[in-house]
């Protein structure tokens, strides 16, 4: 059984998606605690109310990204996680997160990257013009949403779509691939091969 550790920054609506795909039996994994960098992330009520050990880090409470980082990784240590799921987690990861988990960390952007990384994508998808977007999920590297990508699903773009719709449409995707990912995670059968991810 691998363990999960989630980072989110919120909602936790992924959050949700994950413990719910752990709890139908579908993936050998269970997320083992939950990890928020704000206080008030709906996210911990989640974890809460399936008994799922949480925790929260403020990283203004640190003098740098780095101790702040090295407290993240002892409570994912004290949890043995073997796969880290950035899950809405709204900061960029440093050094000792990658130093520790690379090749073990993975997360969901709401576009097709290499299009769009960053923030407040779907509103600068539409306002580009394009007529697909999507979700992708990817391991992290020292980028910013860069690294090599497991698995993307293509949303079309409607005539007239605000940013909230296109939101909730592409959201709906990301809950159907963030656990598939876990999946092929949990099994085995991913292999990163430079910039690609082969799925045996
Ligand atoms: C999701 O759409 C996720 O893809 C996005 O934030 C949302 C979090 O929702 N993540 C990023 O933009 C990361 N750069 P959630 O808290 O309900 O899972």
């Amino acid at each position: 059984m691998l363990n999960l550790g989630v980072l989110i920054s919120g909602r936790g609506s992924n959050l949700q998606a994950i413990i719910d795909a752990c709890e139908k039996g579908g993936i050998p994994a269970k997320v083992a605690v939950v990890i928020s960098n704000k206080p008030d992330a709906f996210g911990l009520e989640r974890a809460k109310k399936h008994d799922i050990p949480a925790a929260v880090f403020d990283p203004k409470q640190y003098p740098d990204k780095n101790t702040y980082e090295l407290e993240i990784v002892k409570t994912l240590k004290q949890h043995k996680v073997g796969l880290v799921c950035l899950a809405g987690y709204m900061r960029i990861v440093g050094e000792v997160l990658l130093e520790h988990y690379q090749g073990k960390m993975i997360n969901i952007h709401p576009a097709l990257l290499p299009a769009f990384p960053g923030l407040h994508v779907q509103q600068a998808a539409l306002d580009h013009g394009v007529k697909v977007s999507g979700a992708t999920v990817h391991f992290v590297d020292e980028g910013c949403d860069t690294g090599p990508i497991i698995c993307q699903a293509a949303v079309p773009v409607k005539e007239g779509d605000t940013e909230e719709a296109l939101s909730a449409r592409i959201l709906e995707q990301e809950h159907k691939i963030y656990p598939q990912a876990i999946k092929l995670f949990a099994e085995g059968r991913l292999k990163i091969e430079g910039r690609k991810v082969r799925i045996k």
